[in-house]
């Protein structure tokens, strides 16, 4: 029989009333999403909450108050990213997380499963199954200054178009080894966006969308570091004293430059995999990510 904290906490599937509470927890870790955040990412995945009675328990009509979170959002039929997994610090060390997990990589199965892992969640997540990919760095400031961007002959950025989604599907495909079409689908929306091209083909494009503080510049989806950096410049450029954010992996080999930039380095989280690598096309990469949740 369960005893203890055990007894008292239950899980159920998070809907969007539980949304104030869920902001709470994540401010409370100084995690920087607003309600509207948590509304995008509820709207386009799945969670769960855990909760357990509040002090006044024994009254008819009391409230059970959530102590934590975990989420998960599908990529075509065999691959998902999970986040927004987040236990209150009173109840954490007590086997919530790892029950929130359980109930969520339950709805996973048979899926390849990504994460970016914070030094605090990475040894509950090496004890499901998760791998070391390689780290992110997470990018952000307002005082930053952003030389006009270096673009080879026959190169341009240029505003998207409403004829580029199937494009924007396909170079996301090709960089992640996942289908990202509703992702696509849902942000372009709320986005303003980008494409490079080369000799008047699209290789790539950058969304600029508000997230937490401010704004993010991500995904950034390119042939290489040069093209880039040119989307990235765009955004940057045109958005000087504003407060931005880039969430960059390591092999972007662009974290050096944005701090040069001004956009210092400000905390690093390790991205983790739970069953096949998702086979991506290698002439095309992430080079700053949608969010760390969505991958
Ligand atoms: C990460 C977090 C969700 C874990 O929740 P929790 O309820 O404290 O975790 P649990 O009590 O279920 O512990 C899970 C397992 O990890 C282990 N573990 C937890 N912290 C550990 C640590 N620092 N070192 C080694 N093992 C650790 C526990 O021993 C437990 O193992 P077991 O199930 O085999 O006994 C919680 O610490 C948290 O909310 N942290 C802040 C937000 C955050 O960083 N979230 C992760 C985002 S990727």
């Amino acid at each position: 029989m369960a005893t203890g904290i055990e007894a008292m906490v239950t899980l159920r599937r998070m809907t969007v009333e539980d949304l104030t509470a869920a902001h709470g927890l994540s401010s409370e870790q100084k995690w920087p999403h607003r309600i509207e955040d948590w509304e995008m990412l509820l709207s386009m995945g799945f969670g769960y909450v855990a909760e357990r009675d509040g002090p006044d328990h024994q009254k008819p009509d009391h409230q059970k108050e959530v102590i934590g979170t975990a989420m998960a959002w599908l990529y075509g039929t065999d691959a998902a990213t999970l986040g927004m997994v987040i236990v209150s610090p009173q109840a954490q060390g007590m086997g919530v997380g790892r029950r929130l997990m359980d109930a969520v990589l339950g709805d996973l199965d048979g899926r390849t499963v990504l994460l970016n892992a914070t030094d605090e969640g990475a040894p509950l997540y090496r004890k499901l199954g998760f791998m070391p990919v390689g780290p992110v760095f997470q990018h952000q400031g307002a005082a930053f200054a952003v030389p006009m961007a270096e673009l080879i002959p026959d190169e341009r950025v240029r505003p998207l178009g409403s004829k580029d989604m199937a494009t924007l599907r396909d170079l996301a495909q090709r960089a992640t080894g996942m289908n990202r079409d509703a992702l696509l689908d849902a942000l372009v929306p709320g986005a303003q966006g980008v494409v490079l091209t080369r000799r008047n083909e699209p290789v790539g494009f950058a969304l600029f969308r508000r997230f937490g503080r401010g704004y993010v510049v991500g995904p950034t989806i390119a042939p290489d570091t040069g093209g880039a950096r040119a989307l990235i410049s765009h955004w940057l450029g045109s958005n000087a004293g504003m407060f931005c954010r880039l969430d960059v992996p390591e092999e972007s080999e662009l974290s050096t430059w944005l701090d040069a930039l001004g956009l210092p380095c400000v905390g690093r989280v390790m991205r983790m995999v739970r069953g096949p690598m998702p086979k991506a096309d290698p002439t095309v990469t992430t080079f700053s990510l949608t969010t760390q949740a969505l991958g």
